[in-house]
């Protein structure tokens, strides 16, 4: 098999709310994106089965773009009466069509986007649909090899080495292994997320990050005419500590606006 764009989200879409659901996006997570979002749709890349978005969507309207069609199923089957419009469409190739001021991705989907090409078509699309006082945030870990990821309840590990298996979660009939690559010439890290349900057929869900330290996305965004505005550890705006921070969250803005 190979992995491209929309295999992590096409094999892990019915599985990804019995895997994350108890990862809720923290009050001041929807409050910071729905400020920055302002009077004009959020834009959020990678929106998967709708974790964050769903919540978001109680205050702005969304446009939700995932490569995977699975995803995007999923979160079609949810949105109800809320102002989501769920678009199956590359990070590398989609523009919204007008101006707005929030484009976002988070939890690791920069990273998932799996390749620097992706990844800097994104920022140059990012900055071709933000408007002049807009924001592009980015959340991602901070490859520190050798810790739990910082997701959640039932984190992974970002290796040291090339393999490792973690436990991410225990019930009576289900256990969910972590078996993880980090090639760190390459900068890459592959995993499995194994799932092991009693009486079930085993589950092995792949992703493939192509992972940057804090300072080399800034370069990328640099390159694609975004600089940054603010860098924080957590949604409660935690200053960010280059020496101990686990993950960042990162506001850029158009190169050459005055604040
Ligand atoms: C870690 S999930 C995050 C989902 C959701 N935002 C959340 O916080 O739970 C990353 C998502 O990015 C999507 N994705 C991966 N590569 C992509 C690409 N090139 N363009 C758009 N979405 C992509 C995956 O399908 C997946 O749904």
């Amino acid at each position: 098999m190979t992995y491209d764009s929309d295999t992590y989200g096409d094999r892990t879409a019915d599985e990804y709310d019995a895997l994350y659901s108890d990862f809720v996006p923290p009050a001041a997570q929807i409050r910071l994106l729905a400020d920055l979002a302002g009077t004009t749709p959020a834009v959020e890349i990678g929106s998967g089965t709708g974790r964050v978005t769903l919540p978001l969507a109680e205050h702005v309207p969304v446009l939700a773009v995932d490569a995977s069609e699975e995803m995007t199923r999923q979160l079609a089957k949810k949105t109800g009466t809320l102002p989501i419009t769920p678009i199956t469409a590359d990070a590398a190739h989609y523009l919204a069509g007008r101006r707005v001021d929030l484009v976002f991705a988070c939890f690791n989907t920069f990273f998932l986007l799996a390749s620097e090409t992706t990844q800097r078509a994104f920022l140059r699309n990012a900055a071709r649909m933000l408007n002049g006082n807009g924001t592009l945030l980015i959340e991602t870990f901070v490859p520190r090899p050798g810790q739990r990821l910082p997701d959640g309840p039932h984190p992974g590990v970002f290796p040291k080495g090339r393999s490792v298996v973690a436990l991410k979660r225990r019930t009576v009939d289900t256990v969910v292994v972590f078996a993880a690559e980090n090639h760190d010439a390459e900068q890459e890290f592959h995993y499995s997320e194994i799932v092991l349900r009693d009486g079930e057929p085993v589950r092995v869900l792949p992703g493939q990050m192509r992972y940057w330290r804090p300072e080399q996305i800034d370069a990328l965004a640099g390159e694609a005419g975004l600089l940054l505005r603010e860098r924080w550890e957590d949604w409660e705006r935690t200053p960010y500590d280059a020496a101990t921070s686990g993950r960042h969250i990162s506001l850029y803005r158009l190169a050459g606006q005055d604040l």
